[in-house]
Parts: C-alpha cells; structure tokens; sequence
C-alpha cells in the first residue's frame, strides 16, 4: 500500500502536469488580441469590460479560449490572403541570444542549454503552425557572444537553425565541407571575403548586389515563407570590434547584412523590406571601410526612388531621450590607454542607440516618399513602441511615445526579447493594403508565451508522473 501523502502528491504532479502542458500547446489561445494577424475586415468586437461582472468578464475569456482551441484544432482559420487582398504576415523575434557550452561547463548547464533551445524552438513552431507566416525575421543577437571562435560560430548557427527554426540544412553542411581546416573544424576563409569585398566596395559604384524583388522565399522547396537574419552586437560586435573575420563568417552562414526586397513595384501596393546592419553605421570603427559600405548601401537605397511603403529590420533602436523605453541613450568608447587590445583606443565600443546625427540621415533616406512605414527593431531586451516625427523645416526627426500625431511620422516597434526571462515573446507584425485609403497599414502586437521555469514544470512533471503512475497502480 503506499502512503496517502504519496496518493496526494502523484495526483498533485499529475495535476500540475495536465495543466502546465495544456497552457505549452494552447498559450497563443490565452492571448487571442495579441496572438493573431490585424484582420482589417473584421470589425473589432472586443467587448466593454468595464460594463461586465468579474464572471462575466471570466466566461467570455473560457468561452474564448474554447472557440480558439477548436479553430486551432480543427484549422478552421485560414489566414492565407484572399484574391486580389495583399497581406504581409510577418513572425518577428527579438534577440533570442543563445549561448554556448564549453569544455568546463556542468551537466546542468548543458541541459539548461539544451532545454532553452527547445523552449525557444516550441514558440517558434507552435506560432508558425497557427499563423502561416509569409516572413519570419529575427532581429539580431542570435548568439550571446561576438568572442567566440568560428568552429563555436558555426555550432551554433547549426542549434540556430535545427532546434529554434527547425530548418533545412544541406546548404549549411556544405558550406562546412568547403570551409573545413586540417582537424576537420568550420573556418571561415575571410582573406578571400575581404578581397572581394574591397574589390566591390572600390568599383565605382559600389558592385555590392543588395536588391531583389518579389522574393517570398530564399528556398522555395523547403519552405513557403521569406527566413530574415539581421545583425546583431553579439553576432559580429560594435563598429569597434567588428573585424573581417566577424563580418566574412556572418555573411558565409547568414546572408546579407544590408539588402532590400521590392514587391509589386509600380503597382498602387508597391512595399519593400529593407534589412540595415545599424552596427556599421556609427564610429569610430576598427574597419572604417564596413561603414563606408553601410553608408552605400543607404545611398544605393535612396537613388531606387521608391514609391511605396517601407519596412525597416534592425538591431540597433534610433536615438531617443532618456525615460522613452527602457534603454536611455549611452554611447562608450575603449579607453586612451588598452593593453589588451591597444589597436582598439577610442573606438567604439558599446552604443544602446544609434547616434542622433545618424539617426535623422537614416530616417531621411529611408522613408523619404511621404508613405506609411514601419521600423522593427532589439537589442532592447524590454522593449518599447515610438513614434519618430518629422520636423519639415530641419529634416531631423523627434521620438515620442504619442501615437496620435499630425504631420509625417514613422513609428518603431522594439520588439520585447525571446529569451526565457522576459516571456518568450513572438512579434506577430502584420501589413494589410487598404484600399479605401490606398496605402499599406502596419500593426504590431506582442504575444507572450511563458516563463522558462514553466516550460521545466511543463517537462519534469510529465516525465514525474509516468514515474509515479506505475508505483501508486503496482503498490
Ligand atoms: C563544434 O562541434 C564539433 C562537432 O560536434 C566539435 O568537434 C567542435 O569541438 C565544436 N566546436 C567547439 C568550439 O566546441
Ligand atoms: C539566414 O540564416 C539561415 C541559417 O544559416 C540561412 O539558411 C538563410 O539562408 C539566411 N538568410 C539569408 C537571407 O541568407
Ligand atoms: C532617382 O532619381 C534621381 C534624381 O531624380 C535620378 O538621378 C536617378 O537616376 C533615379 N534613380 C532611378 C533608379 O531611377
Ligand atoms: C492598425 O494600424 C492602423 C494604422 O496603420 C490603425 O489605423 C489601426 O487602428 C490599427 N488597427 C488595430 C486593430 O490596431
């Protein structure tokens, strides 16, 4: 017979363990506002909470929640646009920051490693199967360190693109074949990279191929949907870290640092995305060619004279006073005496946001045709939403968080951190075409998951009541 308190506690476990796995696989039905597509069409029929009771307030969340599981269920919702609609529908995570394990690191921290890729890799697949998104971008930081070698680079490139994305990797276990030195370790050959980079940034102009058009996806046989990496601090370093090597090994396994995608040009429903690596931008730079590239790149932009509206991907926010978001403006700068790295001295070293100088150039040569535009940005891990003003007479433009406002103006979303410690958060950013007014609308929301300490519960309760089950039924 076993006890009565071992009775209680398999049915406390298992109790724990039904409940904390039906949140695990139903959590975007518990915030339906913030986890579905802006469906324009649809009237918003959010009711008056203040008018209800506590139980009526508690049985319109269930019955919710109800309705939303059985659509998730039995996919009655499509979100795929109709005929002749023209939606952007877009997954859009911040800094997810994954480290790495090393030689000393404990069997708990490996697990704890393990497990958070899991964790970010749940959110990742529960958001995509409910959504079907036609982007997915992160916003840089995909690592938690730019001081790592490229063998630890590419292993994590590998964890990044197996358990959080759950994507295709030939592509990536080829480029390891062609870089592989004599103990068989990924290293990047950045001497060629760099000579081919001079050779285009010198030519006049500037032969980088930063435009495409009308790309839905990079590989149309794997996957429906357009995969966005954008550069962060921990990716490649501050302009004053940032070396051939950072740059050669990003652009091998990542892509691009600075691209645009025009669709339907010339048309009344013309849009582009523009992803910006906005660590090359400020200085001083160890390399100070890489931000004379970024600047190219941005005069490159400007000289398409582009008629519709724009999407802007970065890491780094634009300058904004102190008490806006949670960052305030902080620049620094490697000090006038650095033994350990003298070819460092005053360089930059770590910024929150770009420079106000560089912010009023960037927003002037980006959104420079009077359309609705958007800016996503990290690196704040809280994350915040503002408005950028623009003043006519000085072409400098102001951050507030008043969102009613007249005159030009384009807001940025910093999109709240992934990681486990802020609620593992997915951007759900959605762009519809409205036809009465003739332009694009953007509309961002938050849609939290959890706690990690709740996914742990989620797993080691289940794993604890298979153990216990057994015991209570032979005993
Ligand atoms: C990366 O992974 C490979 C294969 O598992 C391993 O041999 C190598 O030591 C790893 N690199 C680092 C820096 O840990
Ligand atoms: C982003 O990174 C992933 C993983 O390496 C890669 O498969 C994808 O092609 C990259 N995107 C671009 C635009 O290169
Ligand atoms: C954009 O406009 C400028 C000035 O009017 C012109 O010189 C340039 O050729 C135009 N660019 C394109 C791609 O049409
Ligand atoms: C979506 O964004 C547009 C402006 O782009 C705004 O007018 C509208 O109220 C937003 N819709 C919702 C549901 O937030």
């Amino acid at each position: 017979m076993v006890s009565a308190w071992f009775k209680y506690f398999t049915y406390l476990v298992t109790i724990s363990a039904v409940l904390t796995n039906v949140y695990l696989y139903t959590f975007p039905s518990f915030h339906v506002k913030n986890c579905t597509w802006k469906c324009f069409d649809q009237e918003d029929d959010e009711p008056a909470f203040e008018e209800m009771s506590i139980m009526e307030r508690m049985i319109y969340k269930i019955n919710q929640y109800k309705d939303d599981v059985q659509e998730q269920v039995y996919s009655t919702k499509n979100y795929t646009s109709a005929e002749g609609e023209h939606q952007v529908r877009m997954l859009a995570f911040g800094d997810p920051q994954i480290r790495g394990i090393w030689k000393k690191s404990s069997y708990l921290a490996m697990l704890d490693v393990y497990a958070n890729d899991c964790y970010l890799g749940h959110i990742y697949s529960m958001m995509k199967e409910r959504l079907s998104p036609t982007h997915v971008a992160t916003l840089g930081d995909l690592f938690s360190s730019q001081w790592i070698s490229d063998s630890e680079f590419y292993n994590r490139t590998t964890r990044y693109v197996t358990r959080l994305y759950n994507r295709d990797t030939t592509n990536l276990v080829r480029l390891k074949k062609e870089s592989e030195d004599e103990k068989g370790q990924y290293r990047v050959d950045w001497q060629s990279w760099g000579d081919d980079y001079n050779k285009r940034r010198l030519s006049d102009p500037p032969a980088f191929d930063y435009g495409y058009s009308d790309v839905y996806s990079w590989d149309p046989e794997h996957e429906d949907f357009l995969f966005i990496n954008v550069t962060g601090n921990h990716d490649i370093g501050y302009s004053g870290d940032v070396t051939y090597q950072h740059m050669s090994r990003f652009s091998h396994l990542f892509g691009k640092d600075n691209y645009w995608v025009e669709y339907d040009a010339g048309t009344d429903h013309a849009w582009r995305l523009v992803v910006l690596n906005s660590l090359l931008l400020d200085g001083p730079a160890l390399q100070p060619e890489f931000v004379e590239g970024t600047w190219a790149f941005l005069r490159a932009l400007e000289n398409r004279n582009f008629t519709g509206s724009t999407v802007l991907l970065t890491h780094v926010p634009f300058y904004k006073e102190a008490g806006l978001c949670a960052d305030g403006p902080m620049f620094s700068y490697y000090p006038d005496v650095y033994e350990r790295e003298p070819y460092k001295v005053n360089l930059l070293r770590a910024q929150n946001h770009l420079s106000k100088n560089t912010t009023d150039k960037v927003l002037s040569s980006i959104f420079n045709n009077d359309r609705p535009g958007i800016i996503l940005t990290g690196h704040d891990h809280v994350g915040c939403e503002t408005v950028f003003n623009r003043q006519e007479e000085t072409k400098t433009w102001n951050c507030t968080t008043d969102m009613v406002n007249s005159g030009y103006n384009i807001r940025e979303v910093t999109v709240r951190s992934m990681m486990g410690e802020f609620g593992g958060n997915t951007g759900v950013f959605t762009g519809h075409f409205n036809k009465t007014s003739n332009n694009w609308e953007w509309n961002f929301t938050l849609c939290p998951f959890a706690l990690q300490q709740v996914w742990w519960l989620a797993k080691t309760t289940i794993g604890l009541s298979l153990l216990l089950w057994p015991i209570y039924i032979l005993f």
